[in-house]
Formats: C-alpha cells, structure tokens, sequence
C-alpha cells in the first residue's frame, strides 16, 4: 500500500512507536472504547479529517479511530506541536519504515505559515474525491477551528466567486490564508462547496475553536453540525486546568530552566486554563498575580489567595508573564518595554494574538537574539545604559506544546475518550434523511451521561472507588442510581 504524507523523519518511527506503547497504558478511556467497540467498528466509513497537535497522545486517538473503523488524514494545528517521533509512528503503523501502512500524516514541528494551511490542505483533499465526491472527507476532528474555518471560507469566497485581495486584520496568517484558498480556487473553483457539502459533522477540542462554531451557529451559516467537545466537563475541568497545571511549568522549565520559586508570576485570564496555570506557580512556590475582565473570575482568583490586579499595576513586579485569555492584544508591545530584564512572557491560550509580536518586532532598534528554537532574547536599548531584554517563548504561539509536549497522556485520554465519543455520536446519527436527524446544523455538547463515562472509565487506573447510591438516596435526590448525578446547569 502507498499514500502520501509529509513528515520530518520517518526513520523516527521506532522512537514514536515506544512513546505511544506507554502512552496507551496512561489513556485507559481510549483503549477502553478500542475494546468496547472495536469489533462492531461504529466508524467504518467514516473518513476523517483531522486537524490537532500531532503528539505522541494524539497519536493514541488516531489509532483509536482507526481501531473503530474510520480512515483518517491528520495535520497538526500548531506550527511548533508536533512530536517528529510520533507523527512517523502514525504513518509506519503496523508497516516498515520502507512500507509505511499506518495514517497519512502531514506534520511536522517547525512549519512555516505556507507549510501549515498547506498541511490543513492536505487533510481535506482525498485521493480521488475530485472526480468522485463520495471519496472526500466526511468528518472533521478539529482544535481552534482552522480546519473548519478553511472549508467555511473557501465555500464562502467560492460562492462569491473571488477571495478578498487582503485579511481584515492584515495579519501575516491572515494573508497567507488567502493566498492558499485563492490558489485553490483557481485551480478548483467548487472545492470547497463540495467538500463542505459532504461533511457530516466538526467534533472540536478547544474553547477557541467552540467560540469560532458558535459564532457560525449564530449567523446561520454553519455548514454541518458540530459537537462542542471542550465543554464535555471531563474536557474543559480537566484537559484546560490540570492538562496546563502540568504542561505550563514543563514548557517554562524546559524553555529557560528558570526557578519559579520566590518569583512572580503574573497569569492574564482566569478562566480553567488560568486556574491551572495559577496552580502551578503557586506549587512551585511563585507569588502568583492575577489580570481577569470579568468579575466572577477575578473574584474567583482572589478568594483563591491570589494578588487581583491591572496588568500595567504590575509589569515592573512579574518576572514571568503568561496569557491564558483566548482573546487578542492582551501583553503589547509597550507593555513588554515595561517589564523588568530578562522577564520571560509566553502564551498558552490557542492563537498568538495574544501577545503583540508585531508590535515587538517594531520597537526601534530592538534585537531579536534566538537562544534556542523556540527560545528568544528580545534586546532593547542595546548598549544604552537603559539596556535590558525580555525572553518570548515558542515566539508567542502556545509555549506548552512549544516548548514541551503538551499535557501528559492520562489527562488527554479524558479529552480523546470525549473525541472519539463525540465523532461516533455525528457520523452514526447526522447522516439521516432529513427530519429524522438528531442533529442540525448547530453546536451541541454531548449528553451527560457520556461525560460520566468518561470519567467513570478513568477511576480504576487512579484507584479511585466510587461510592454506589441506594436506591432509597437516589429517589431522595429524584435522579437514577446510575446517572446522570446532575442536572444540566450544574457547573461543577
Ligand atoms: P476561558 O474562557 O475559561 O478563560 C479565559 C479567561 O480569560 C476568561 O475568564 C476571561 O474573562 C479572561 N479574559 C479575557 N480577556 C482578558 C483580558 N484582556 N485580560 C485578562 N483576562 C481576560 O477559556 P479557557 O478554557 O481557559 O481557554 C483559554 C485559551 O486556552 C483558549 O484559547 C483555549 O482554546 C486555550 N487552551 C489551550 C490549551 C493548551 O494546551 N495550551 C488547552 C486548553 C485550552
């Protein structure tokens, strides 16, 4: 068998191949549902498109799909997130690095922004589906909604019969995002129609890309319906906070080796990524402050011990700096030429607008000095008396998975275990006719009950022992002795 794929180095395989081993011993939800479905293949037929940080547990959920029945094209979201090593395993699978029979796999760390809406290409462009649309994608498993924005665009911009000759933002992404639809445009002018049309769902990961459906959803021009992944509880409580509260210090630490204790760390947004991230300085012995725009969270913060200020109160106080807002324009330029020497400001929100690199670049006479990949020195009045730099990690796109490797795998198989359960749920009930379809073109999170079972199938392996309610108590509470435990606006 021969496909195509893009990758750094398949010869990476075998390393990938050892990671993925012990990884599927810490993700029991994935390889649970491998063996709850694995012989009825609830995915067979499903050809998914996938667009997530090719890690070595990404790595696990491809596997699982492809274990269910689906066949599968997979790009990273991120320019800096993939695991060379796992991406290579993906596409040897059960092969040889001579005859690879794994998944196609175009990802590579270190892509340029042409490479990468290349790459978000590639997993939407099947062997075959030009001449016979049957062949496409029908499924896209998405995080931060890049792979569902290109297919909403393209068919937005087809329809009107030119792409825009500049990005509203006239950002340097913005630009290059055009030149790829122009480019496919020209060479198929309907591609993205068809592609959108035979789509059955989006199942998307993060609370960015959810922010991107709804926006659709609300326009009336969602094309497919979607099922929000990130707000499955045993996602957003768990994968945003305790995925952070691990990967955020091991980006800093492998990034600068710095020491946290005795330092202050300022974290901008509160939200669940914020709170893992507060967590984690706090543990590592950082006096923590917190910037919030909204009261409940800014609140929150405070009564959980931490210092509630205005980041411009605090930029000669922080020694470290990091956005979790997932909105933009929140650490600027001038609010960097504020900071003390050698202050470190990272992002872990899902887009780089958060923190002005633009800006930076345009502060006269700065220097950019790179320390490693990923790793930057941005010197400012050099050789002046007033001298001093700021570091910028992962060059402000997410540091943990820039940095490091994202979160650890038994967090993830909690998100994934959600994935795999939502992408099930869409392709098995969005296909019917019309009038008996349990979903329409709109975000729907999935039903509790599932939510539970994901984290029911994670107890066991943490030794965890759930208490069983009488059925006495549950008549007590008015609810089934097997779940759900809580009504939908419950909010844990
Ligand atoms: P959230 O909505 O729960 O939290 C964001 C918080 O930032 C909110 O409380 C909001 O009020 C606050 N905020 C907004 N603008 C602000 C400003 N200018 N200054 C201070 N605070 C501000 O969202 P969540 O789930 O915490 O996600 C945050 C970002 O992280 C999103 O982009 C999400 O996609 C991303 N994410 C990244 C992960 C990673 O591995 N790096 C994992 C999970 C989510």
């Amino acid at each position: 068998m021969t496909f195509d794929y893009k990758v750094a180095d398949i010869s990476l395989a075998e390393a990938g191949r050892h990671q993925i081993r012990l990884a599927e011993h810490e993700m029991p939800g994935l390889m649970s549902l491998r063996e709850e479905f694995g012989a009825s293949q609830p995915l067979k037929g499903a050809r998914i498109a996938g667009s997530l940080h090719m890690t070595v547990q990404t790595a696990v959920l491809i596997e699982t799909l492809t274990a269910l029945g689906a066949d599968v094209r997979w790009a990273s979201c991120n320019i800096f997130s993939t695991q060379d090593e796992a991406a290579a395993a993906v596409v040897v699978g059960k092969g040889t690095v001579e005859d690879p029979q794994g998944v196609p796999v175009f990802a590579w760390k270190g892509e340029t922004l042409e490479e990468y809406w290349w790459t978000a290409e590639q997993i939407l462009t099947w062997p075959g589906a030009e001449t016979n649309p049957e062949l496409g994608p029908n499924m896209i498993l998405d995080d931060g909604g890049d792979a569902t924005m290109l297919v909403h665009k393209g068919a937005e911009f087809e329809a009107l019969g030119a792409v825009p000759a500049a990005a509203d933002d006239e950002s340097e992404e913005g630009r290059v995002f055009l030149e790829v639809l122009r480019a496919s445009l020209q060479k198929d002018p309907q591609k993205w129609t068809r592609v959108g049309s035979r789509l059955l769902g989006v199942t998307e990961e993060t609370t960015t890309g959810v922010h991107r459906l709804y926006q659709l959803a609300e326009q009336g021009k969602l094309l497919f319906p979607a099922i929000n992944v990130n707000d499955s509880v045993t996602k957003s409580k768990f994968d945003n906070k305790y995925g952070i509260r691990h990967s955020l210090p091991d980006g800093i630490n492998r990034a600068t080796d710095v020491l946290m204790g005795g330092k202050v760390a300022v974290v901008c947004g509160y939200g669940d990524v914020g709170k893992g991230a507060a967590e984690a300085f706090r543990g590592q012995g950082s006096r923590v402050i917190v910037t919030e725009i909204d009261p409940i969270c800014a609140l929150q913060a405070a009564m959980d011990g931490y210092q509630v200020a205005t980041l411009e109160s605090v930029l000669a106080e922080g020694h470290i700096f990091i956005t979790t807002t997932g909105n933009k324009d929140v650490i600027m330029a001038e609010h960097m030429a504020g900071m003390r020497d050698k202050a470190i400001v990272g992002n872990i929100g899902h887009f780089d607008n958060e923190i002005d690199m633009a800006g930076l670049a345009r502060i006269p006479g700065i220097k950019k000095v790179e320390i490693k990949p990923q790793v930057h020195e941005w010197v400012l009045d050099e050789g002046t008396d007033a001298e001093k730099s700021i570091i910028v990690l992962s060059e402000g796109r997410l540091l943990n998975l820039g940095n490091a490797t994202g979160h650890p795998s038994f967090v993830m198989s909690n998100s994934f275990a959600n994935q795999t359960i939502a992408q099930i749920e869409l392709f098995t009930k969005a296909g019917q006719p019309e009038g008996e379809r349990e979903y329409e073109k709109q975000v729907y999170v999935l039903p509790k009950i599932l939510d539970e079972k994901v984290a029911r199938l994670h107890l066991d392996a943490l030794g965890a022992q759930l208490t069983e309610l009488t059925k006495e108590q549950a008549a007590y509470l008015d609810i089934d002795a097997a779940g759900p435990y809580k009504p939908e606006h419950y909010r844990y």
